[in-house]
C-alpha cells in the first residue's frame, strides 16, 4: 500500500485524534494521546505573530484542525495535502474552498505568496534531500520576514512497532512507511542553509520524560 493510499485510508481516523466524542479507539492510552496531540497544536499555535489578515499556507494539513483555529483566528488559510480524502474530511471541518491537492515537493505558489508556512508531521515522511528541497521552496514563497513553523515527531520503538501491526489488533494508527528519524540539528542546519534564521527550538515530552517531537520557529531573512 502506497503512503498516500494509506493517508487515504486512515483520514478520519486522523480526525478523530482530535475528538473526545469519538468512537474509534487509539489503544490503551486514547485519552492521553488525544490530550498530547491537542496539546501540540496549541503549543504549535501559541508561537505564532497575530493572524488577523495574514496568508497562511499550511502543508500536509490533514482533518484541518489548525485550519479551523486559524480561520477563526482571521488568517487567510490555505490547506495543502496529497491525500484526496484527508482534503474531503478537511473541507467539512474547515468549510475552506483553499484547499490545494499536492505534494509538498511539487508546491503551486508564487514566490513571495505568503506570510506564515506551517509544515506539522510531515517531514518524518520525507528523505533528506527532499527536505532540503522542500526548505528552499519554502524559503522562495514565504515574504520576507515571515514565518516558517515545523514540527519533527519521534517515534519511540514501542510506538513504531504497535503502528506496524495488523488490523485486527488495536493499534493507534497505520505510520506510512518509511519513517526518517529527525535530528534537530539536521533541521536546524537545513533550515539555516536555505535562508532562514532559527527564532525558537523547541522540544517536547511525553510521558513527562520521553522525547516526542520537537517545534522549531524559524524567520525568512
Ligand atoms: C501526520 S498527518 C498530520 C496532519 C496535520 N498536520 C495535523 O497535525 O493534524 C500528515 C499529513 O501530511 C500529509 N502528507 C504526507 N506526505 C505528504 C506530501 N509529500 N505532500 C503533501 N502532504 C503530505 C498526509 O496526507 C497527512 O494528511
Amino acid at each position: 500500500m502506497t503512503q498516500k493510499a494509506i493517508f487515504d485510508d486512515e483520514a478520519k481516523k486522523w480526525q478523530s485524534l482530535y475528538l473526545d466524542s469519538s468512537s474509534e479507539r487509539w489503544g490503551i492510552f486514547q485519552g492521553y494521546v488525544r490530550k498530547r496531540t491537542r496539546a501540540r497544536m496549541d503549543l504549535c499555535l501559541s508561537l505564532l505573530p497575530p493572524l488577523k489578515g495574514k496568508e497562511i499556507i499550511e502543508l500536509g494539513c490533514g482533518p484541518g484542525y489548525y485550519g479551523i483555529r486559524l480561520i477563526r483566528g482571521g488568517a487567510i488559510w490555505t490547506g495543502v495535502d496529497i491525500s484526496r480524502a484527508m482534503l474531503t474530511v478537511c473541507r467539512e471541518n474547515t468549510r475552506s474552498n483553499r484547499l490545494v491537492l499536492a505534494n509538498v515537493l511539487a508546491l503551486p505558489f508564487r514566490p513571495g505568496s505568503c506570510d506564515i508556512l506551517l509544515c506539522i508531521g510531515v517531514l518524518s515522511y520525507l528523505r533528506k534531500s527532499e527536505i532540503a528541497a522542500l526548505f528552499s521552496r519554502v524559503s522562495d514563497i514565504l515574504r520576507k520576514g515571515g514565518i516558517f513553523l515545523v514540527q519533527t515527531v519521534r517515534l519511540d520503538p514501542l510506538t513504531w512497532i504497535r503502528c506496524r501491526l495488523p488490523c485486527r489488533i488495536p493499534r493507534p494508527f497505520r505510520i506510512p512507511g518509511p519513517l526518517y528519524p529527525r535530528n534537530p540539528k539536521t533541521i536546524a542546519q537545513l533550515l539555516q542553509t536555505n535562508g532562514f534564521s532559527i527564532r525558537r527550538i523547541i522540544p517536547y515530552r511525553k510521558f513527562i520524560i520521553y522525547p516526542a517531537g520537537t517545534v522549531y520557529v524559524a524567520v525568512k531573512e
